[in-house]
């Protein structure tokens, strides 16, 4: 055993009594949560994409709601796309559902629904990554490979001491060495829930309480008080300002909809006809060289919804307005490419944007 060479630990540390700690502060302290109370790897599969995203609290209910409706593997793989977003719709980032769909599909399609039962094996699946594949290789299977989320980072960068950067290919693979020495070969499955529970709870990102931690007699971070420096992340997000008109064509109380076909983080949901600028207008005339929204406005009443909405997402921060474009009954419309009217109730079931679903809900659209 390398461990007590290469890390910031007393001498007489020891792999299995870290483990032995872990596992029974884990046993005194854990959260009930649902899906610890399955060996089922679809429902683990699904909780840990959901819980990549948000937190226990938000995610729980969206738990419980998708597999109301999906129960199993092949209820997914049966489902239609636009049914599975919808039930999505909220959490963001609806690749990930996309990707759920599709591999559900293809575990039906090519394993008869059995999901395949290595870390090696299910990272081969779209979608599933080390973290993931991992975490459902050792609570569905019982295979011994570390699953290393970002709780994980934070507790091993404090307790051990590693100050390489955890995004950074040599840093990931320092932490992922380690991981491997930590892992429990008896139970690896309560083990890795066992590190995530303690980042999530105890190990907590700031002013985590260390009096009560069962580790502090051997914590680097504690000893050295690096508690707010660890764990190390170097890379920073650039953050894209941009500035969004959306245009609520209406006849009829139809509104004007297309699916996003683009290979963007909205592909599959539906939003309204959309114009960008580069500067942060106030007015559509600022676009009036727009051919497209030129024709509208020959015959279209436009009016402004007074409201400037700011949406946020990993990397952009969407400064967005919206605009009623109205036209009368008996008008002929030549609309944007890809764009159809849809009721109220049509509406109401369609995959949307979170963004889109609060307006339609502020102008009692819906
Ligand atoms: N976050 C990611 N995976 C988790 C899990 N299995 N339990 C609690 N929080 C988590």
């Amino acid at each position: 055993m390398h461990i007590s060479e290469n890390y910031m630990v007393p001498d007489h540390f020891q792999v299995i009594d870290f483990n032995k700690k872990l596992k029974s502060w884990y046993l005194k302290n854990h959260r009930p949560l649902l899906w610890r109370q399955t060996n089922d790897p679809y429902k683990i599969w699904l909780s840990e994409i959901i819980l990549q995203q948000t937190r226990v609290a938000q995610g729980t209910p969206y738990y419980e709601k998708f597999l109301l409706n999906y129960p199993t593997v092949f209820d997914l793989a049966k489902a239609d796309e636009r049914d599975v977003l919808r039930l999505w719709q909220g959490l963001g980032y609806y690749s990930r559902a996309r990707n759920m769909h599709f591999t559900a599909r293809q575990i039906v399609g090519e394993f008869e629904g059995k999901f395949p039962e290595t870390a090696a094996q299910l990272s081969k699946l779209k979608g599933l990554g080390h973290y993931t594949a991992a975490a459902i290789a050792s609570f569905a299977f019982g295979e011994a490979v570390a699953a290393i989320d970002g709780n994980v980072y934070r507790v091993m960068s404090r307790i051990f001491g590693i100050q390489s950067d955890m995004l950074s290919n040599e840093g990931k693979k320092e932490f992922a060495a380690l991981a491997k020495e930590l892992v429990s070969l008896d139970d690896p499955a309560t083990y890795n829930q066992a590190m995530i529970e303690f980042g999530a709870i105890q190990c907590v990102p700031v002013s985590p309480d260390c009096k009560i931690c069962p580790f502090n007699d051997i914590c680097f971070a504690y000893e050295f008080k690096m508690q707010s420096q660890l764990p190390v992340k170097v890379k920073k997000l650039t953050v894209r300002h941009r500035s969004l008109h959306y245009f609520l064509i209406r006849k009829n109380d139809e509104l004007a909809m297309r699916e996003r076909l683009g290979r963007d983080i909205w592909k599959g949901l539906y939003d309204f006809y959309l114009l960008e600028s580069e500067t942060a207008v106030n007015s559509p005339d600022d676009m009036d060289d727009e051919p497209i929204l030129r024709v509208l406005l020959k015959k279209g009443r436009i009016s402004e919804i007074p409201r400037l909405y700011t949406h946020i997402l990993t990397h952009q921060r969407l400064n967005v307005r919206f605009w009623w474009i109205d036209f009368q009954p008996g008008d002929t419309i030549d609309l944007p490419p890809g764009m159809a009217f849809y009721t109220k109730e049509q509406i109401e079931i369609l995959p949307k944007p979170i963004l889109i679903d609060t307006l339609l809900k502020e102008e009692n659209y819906l």
